[in-house]
Parts: structure tokens; C-alpha cells; sequence
């Protein structure tokens, strides 16, 4: 199977979801819940192509050769405040996997990617890396984290995001054009302090209920 570079999962309960996200009235706990469950949701769409092994099992009739996952886990690296937004739902479907925290916000007044904090498992090169970045509006902070998690060794890496505008896709493929990327939506654009339109509003506010 190959992957696409950018893939739009519009399947009806990710939209559905989608659109309880973006409404203003939904609560601090209901927006959390989405959150995870459409993180869950884009997660299955972007391992689709993990390679499976075959082992020998004995189920209680019979013994039978069953397909499981090859290789290392694969390594989660949630950037900032929203990415964590998305890793509840991501370790539920895969509960062992690493997580690589890649601490960077975005400048407000130049809309730049700071880094904070990084940390990442040794063996990166050996992992699948999905970047969970819940909203590509510039892709500058995509394209630093990504930057970063290259340095510290990985190969393969995806971004798993809520919401993409063109030109943050635009961006993220003209830096790392071997990164796929798999959203719920791709929006029209970002305003002047770097908010995606129609969008869903300061994620880390309502995420966290900081406003
Ligand atoms: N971060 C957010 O929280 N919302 C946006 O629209 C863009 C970046």
C-alpha cells in the first residue's frame, strides 16, 4: 500500500466529530473526549501499512500461524500543549509505544517556533515516528519539531493533525517531502495572529480550559 503525502480521513465519524469539535459551546471535558477519540481515529488510518509478522498461537480449538505487528513500537511525539491533546487517544490503540516530548510554542508576535524542552528515545532510526501536531496553520513549528526528531536519528515520520491549511502543507512538504501527513480537514488560511480559519480556536485554551 502506498501512502499518500497528504491524506483527508473523511470518514463520517471523524467529521461528525469534527464538528462538535469546532462549536464554541462544547464543553472543556466534551472537547477533550473528541479530541482523543479523533486522534484514535487518525492514528488507524495512518498505520495502515504497518508491517505484520506471522507467529504460531494456539487458540482454544486449534493451533494457527496469526499475523502481529514487526519490529521496534513505534515512537509518539506530541509537540507542545495540543499535541498532548491527541496522545491519550493514540495510546489507546497502541499502549506501548514511546513517546518523544518535543517541547516548542510559537512566538506570538512572529509566529516562529521556540524550543523549550526536547527528549526522545536512542533508537529513533528504528521507529516509526508520528508527530502528533494538532494544528498545522504556518507549518513552522511542524517543520522544527520535525527537524528535531530527524536530528535525533528517525527516518520515517508522519504528522497526525486536526485541522491543515494549504499553506502549511505547502510548507511542510518543502522542507520534508518524505513526511506524509493525515488530517481531519484541511481549513482556508490562519489570521493575523496565526489561528486557523474556520478552525477551532486556541486548542490548548479550550483543551485545558485555561480561558
Ligand atoms: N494553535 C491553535 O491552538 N489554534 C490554531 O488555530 C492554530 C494554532
Amino acid at each position: 500500500m502506498t501512502i499518500k503525502s497528504v491524506t483527508v480521513v473523511d470518514h463520517p465519524l471523524v467529521q461528525h466529530k469534527l464538528t462538535l469539535l469546532r462549536d464554541k459551546t462544547s464543553s472543556t471535558k466534551i472537547f477533550r473526549e473528541l479530541f482523543g477519540e479523533i486522534g484514535a481515529l487518525l492514528c488507524y488510518e495512518a498505520t495502515r501499512d504497518l508491517t505484520l509478522q506471522t507467529v504460531e498461537i494456539e487458540t482454544p480449538f486449534a493451533a494457527m500461524q496469526s499475523p502481529i505487528l514487526a519490529g521496534k513500537k513505534l515512537v509518539l511525539a506530541p509537540v507542545g500543549r495540543a499535541g498532548m491533546g491527541l496522545l491519550d487517544g493514540v495510546l489507546k490503540l497502541m499502549p506501548a509505544a514511546r513517546v518523544a516530548h518535543v517541547g516548542v510554542y510559537r512566538d506570538p508576535r512572529i509566529l516562529v517556533a521556540v524550543e523549550y524542552f526536547f527528549k526522545a528515545p536512542d533508537d529513533m532510526a528504528e521507529r516509526l515516528a508520528l508527530v502528533l501536531h494538532p494544528m498545522l496553520a504556518t507549518g513552522n513549528s511542524a517543520v522544527a519539531a520535525i527537524d528535531r526528531l530527524k536530528e535525533a536519528g528517525a527516518k520515517q515520520v508522519r504528522i497526525l493533525c486536526m485541522l491543515a491549511t494549504p499553506r502549511a502543507i505547502e510548507t511542510v512538504r518543502g522542507n520534508h517531502p518524505d513526511v506524509a501527513i493525515f488530517t481531519a480537514a484541511i481549513d482556508d488560511d490562519v489570521t493575523d495572529t496565526g489561528y486557523i480559519v474556520p478552525g477551532l480556536g486556541d486548542v490548548g485554551d479550550r483543551m485545558f480550559g485555561t480561558k
